[in-house]
């Protein structure tokens, strides 16, 4: 008889906010035609994966007018692309991120709640509350929240959203809160999922908190085991916490890929796919957040600055990720250290330390992989990073999920008109009530 495995969940993420993406590859399609977003999609639904991923970036990065190539210029608008992609999928669920700082939730709650009806009740929103001080720029206000307000409000946004999906299809609801006056009419009905899946992608306390009172699945950062083993059980506490069952939260690390047919191949093209990634200007973005301020003039392929890191300010918005400034220093002291004893320049500290986790392997050892973390619930799956637009996880596909099907721990084909959390296989968190403050 074949062993019992717990199942596995699968988001495939489009790349093109952050890092991952090559665009030096010749195999690289358009990170903006709609038919690349197609194909993209075909590849996943192929694969059974339960949601298509868009992250958001709100405003370009940039130095001296120069847009980072991080970002992508050209592409539209997360919900439009998601709309669209409603129409040429069947089964597959459609995430979008979008943020609770710079949106409003009656508008919010409206575009969400159209893309859940187009598509059936395969609609998902990733919460987040936005890290970045200069998409501040792109608003009324012209400037960032701070940080503890930034969590206060996105409790408030959630809750809003929750209480406009609620109201019955031609009924008015009033909403009265800290960040929030507004009275509103339900202008759509509910899509057989009744509401759209939650999604939320923050590490710190508060974020964790969030995703453990509200939502249905967390797009972790801690893809390696130990680390996400961890991760699991302090959600598992927070879940207990909020009266939820730990099963109704799945955790999705992003990953990457780099498959070969044997195990040096696959190290090699691991090795080859991060140089790649990690460009010059990539570096010196990654090091700005360790040096907190910006780096412009440093030479990615020279030695480390010779000047110690500040702590970051309100103004460049940088979240101290990586520690305060004497964790920092002490990083970076210990790089100089390592960088003149190995001659190693800023960019191969950045290509060693910035790499996101990566599944490295034979499509059986990657499988293997992928049933023990699952298995040992140092995960429920993974959000799917491919390095190359729009192909990059089809080998993935056509090499890794048929030995998850076989060995039982995945599933063969999409249940009859599901929606997406029918595809998690999770209950909703109860909503969590909209505050009205006290006024004198
Ligand atoms: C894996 C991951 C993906 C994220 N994707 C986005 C994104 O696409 N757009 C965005 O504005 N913020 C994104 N964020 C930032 C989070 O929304 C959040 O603002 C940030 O992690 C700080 O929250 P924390 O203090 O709880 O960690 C992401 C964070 C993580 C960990």
């Amino acid at each position: 008889m074949s062993e019992q495995h717990r199942q596995i969940h699968f988001a495939a993420h489009f790349p093109g906010v952050n890092q991952q993406t090559i665009w030096s590859d010749p195999n690289a399609g358009s990170q903006i035609e709609f038919e690349s977003f197609r194909r993209f999609a075909e590849i996943a639904e192929r694969g059974v994966m339960d949601y298509i991923f868009l992250a958001e970036g709100l405003r370009l990065r940039e130095r001296n007018g120069e847009i980072l190539d991080l970002d992508v210029l050209g592409r539209p608008n997360t919900v439009s692309i998601l709309s669209a992609l409603a129409a040429v999928t069947k089964h597959i669920g459609l995430v979008g991120t979008l943020t609770t700082t710079y949106n409003e939730p009656v508008d919010l709650a409206r575009q969400l709640r159209s893309l859940d009806v187009l598509s059936n009740g395969r609609a998902g929103w990733n919460v987040v509350t936005t890290t970045n001080a200069f998409t501040g720029a792109n608003f009324r206000k012209g400037d960032h929240l701070p940080y503890p307000e930034r969590y206060l409000r996105a409790q408030e946004m959630i809750s809003a959203l929750e209480q406009l999906w609620e109201t019955e299809l031609g009924e008015t609801t009033t909403l009265d809160s800290r960040y929030f006056q507004a009275t509103a009419t339900q202008t759509l009905p509910a899509s057989p999922q009744g509401r759209p899946v939650l999604v939320q992608a923050g590490a710190s306390g508060e974020g964790r908190d969030i995703a453990a009172r509200n939502v249905d699945v967390v797009f972790s950062m801690f893809g390696e085991f130990a680390e996400g083993q961890k991760f699991r059980t302090d959600l598992d506490e927070r879940l207990e916490h909020f009266g939820r069952n730990a099963e109704d939260l799945k955790i999705l690390p992003a990953i990457t890929l780099a498959i070969g047919d044997t195990e040096a191949e696959a190290q090699e093209r691991a090795q080859a796919i991060r140089h790649a990634q990690v460009s010059g200007p990539n570096a010196i973005y990654f090091m700005e957040q360790i040096w907190g301020r910006e780096l412009g003039g440093v030479d990615p392929d020279g030695p480390l600055p010779d000047f110690d890191p500040v702590p970051p300010t309100h103004a460049t918005g940088r979240v101290p990720h990586y520690g305060d400034v004497e964790e920092r220093t002490a990083l970076v002291n210990q790089w100089r250290a390592e960088s003149e004893a190995k001659g190693l320049s800023l960019r191969d500290l950045a290509v060693r330390e910035y790499g996101r986790p990566s599944l490295v392997g034979t499509p059986e050892q990657i499988a293997d992989e992928i049933i023990r973390r699952v298995d040992e619930r140092a995960c429920d799956g993974f959000t799917l990073v491919g390095d190359i637009v729009p192909d990059g996880l089809a080998e993935f596909v056509d090499r890794v999920v048929p030995i998850l099907q076989e060995r039982g721990a995945y599933r063969t084909e999409y249940p009859e008109n599901a929606t997406l959390r029918e595809l998690l296989g999770s209950a909703a968190a109860p909503s969590v009530p909209l505050e009205t403050p006290e006024r004198v």
